[in-house]
């Protein structure tokens, strides 16, 4: 039996090379080794305000993006969370297992909260619990993400061991898995911060969309340091590191091997040479994707497919839950309530 790995993606923005590299590459070849379930996590996502029209597409577009990388829906189950039910139906019940205190010690909490003190709303506060829910509604072994969902994937741990502890083994115990490099690709303009698709500078960030000419640009006006030798050493070089990282990510080198071919050059060496590697990378995903958005009708059916087969799984997950708290289920289509 294979191990089953979840993951999901919130369509609060196009996809960055930060979420490629952390994660979404990584979802492609668990595709071997790993029973997947992969998400478009819209309810996630309207923790912001977004229009709806905006959103609708940009959920659209991001199920294509995930086809587009070579996610196979024959292969693994791909599906967007508003379609399945059981997500909020299993965050009510976990809200009533998680403490105010753990959720007010999320990083990501606190950092949301200050960027936009405007809208700090409950979902926000909740958001984990809901990221609890994707993971254990599937039964999940492993998580595959980037380094700063690590602490979101540890509180689904410990949600599910207080529940275990309370009613027995109803929920598997997921682990993070999160690449040693990619895990954090930093921010062009800023490398103390991570690459954020919801940046609101553009040139932070390398967009899965962005033509060949704006990454060039973006590439060039990267903040490196005054010291002009082409070193990786994340550290003492956090910008430089950074591009040699993603050079080396295109690649298929390691950072030390994509060091060795700049040696004796220069950032205006590297910074181009960065901008060529990304956009082999991006341009046949970028065509891709546009086949894929191209036809609705098949995206459509793919959507819908995906979210009956999840629904299938999530159901029976959820049954165990209403079971073991002593909720009253909806009846079971055929046979009794659980
Ligand atoms: P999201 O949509 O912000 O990001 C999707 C994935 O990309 C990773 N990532 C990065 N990796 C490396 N460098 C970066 N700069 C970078 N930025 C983002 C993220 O770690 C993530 O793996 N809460 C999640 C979505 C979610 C989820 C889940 C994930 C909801 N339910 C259940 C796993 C399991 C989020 O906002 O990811």
């Amino acid at each position: 039996m294979k191990k089953r790995a979840f993951s999901g993606i919130q369509p609060s923005g196009v996809p960055t090379v930060g979420n490629y590299f952390g994660a979404l590459k990584n979802w492609v070849s668990m595709q071997n080794d790993y029973d997947c379930v992969f998400s478009v996590v819209n309810l996630h996502a309207i923790t912001q305000r977004f229009d709806a029209d905006v959103l609708r597409e940009r959920t659209r577009y991001l199920y294509a993006l995930l086809l587009a990388i070579g996610l196979d829906p024959r292969r693994s189950l791909l599906f967007v969370q508003s379609q399945v039910p059981q997500h909020c139906e299993l965050t009510w019940v976990l809200n009533c297992y998680t403490m105010q205190g753990e959720l007010s010690r999320m990083t990501q909490f606190k950092e949301k909260s200050l960027k936009r003190p405007e809208n700090v709303n409950v979902g926000l506060f909740d958001y984990p619990v809901l990221q609890a829910a994707d993971i254990l509604l599937y039964d999940s072994d492993v998580v595959p993400v980037g380094q700063d969902q690590k602490q979101h994937v540890e509180i689904s741990r410990d949600i599910a061991e207080r529940f275990n502890g309370l009613y027995g083994d109803v929920f598997v115990v997921p682990e993070p898995v999160i690449p040693p490099i990619g895990g954090k690709v930093l921010s062009l303009l800023d490398p103390a911060r991570k690459m954020d698709k919801s940046d609101p500078l553009p040139g932070a960030y390398l967009s899965m969309a962005d033509d060949a000419d704006t990454v060039m640009k973006k590439c060039k006006r990267a903040v490196t340091d005054s010291e002009a030798s082409v070193r990786y050493d994340p550290a003492a070089k956090p910008g430089v590191s950074n591009l040699l990282s993603l050079y080396a990510m295109c690649t298929g080198q390691t950072p030390q091997e994509a060091e060795r071919d700049f040696e004796g050059q220069g950032y205006g060496v590297l910074k181009p040479a960065v901008a060529e590697a990304v956009n082999a990378v991006l341009g046949p995903v970028q065509a891709r994707i546009r086949a894929y958005t191209d036809d609705p009708a098949q995206l459509d059916a793919l959507m819908e497919d995906g979210a009956a087969r999840a629904e299938a799984m999530a159901a029976k997950t959820l049954a165990r839950v209403w079971q073991a708290v002593g909720l009253t289920g909806r009846p079971a289509k055929g046979g009794a309530s659980c």
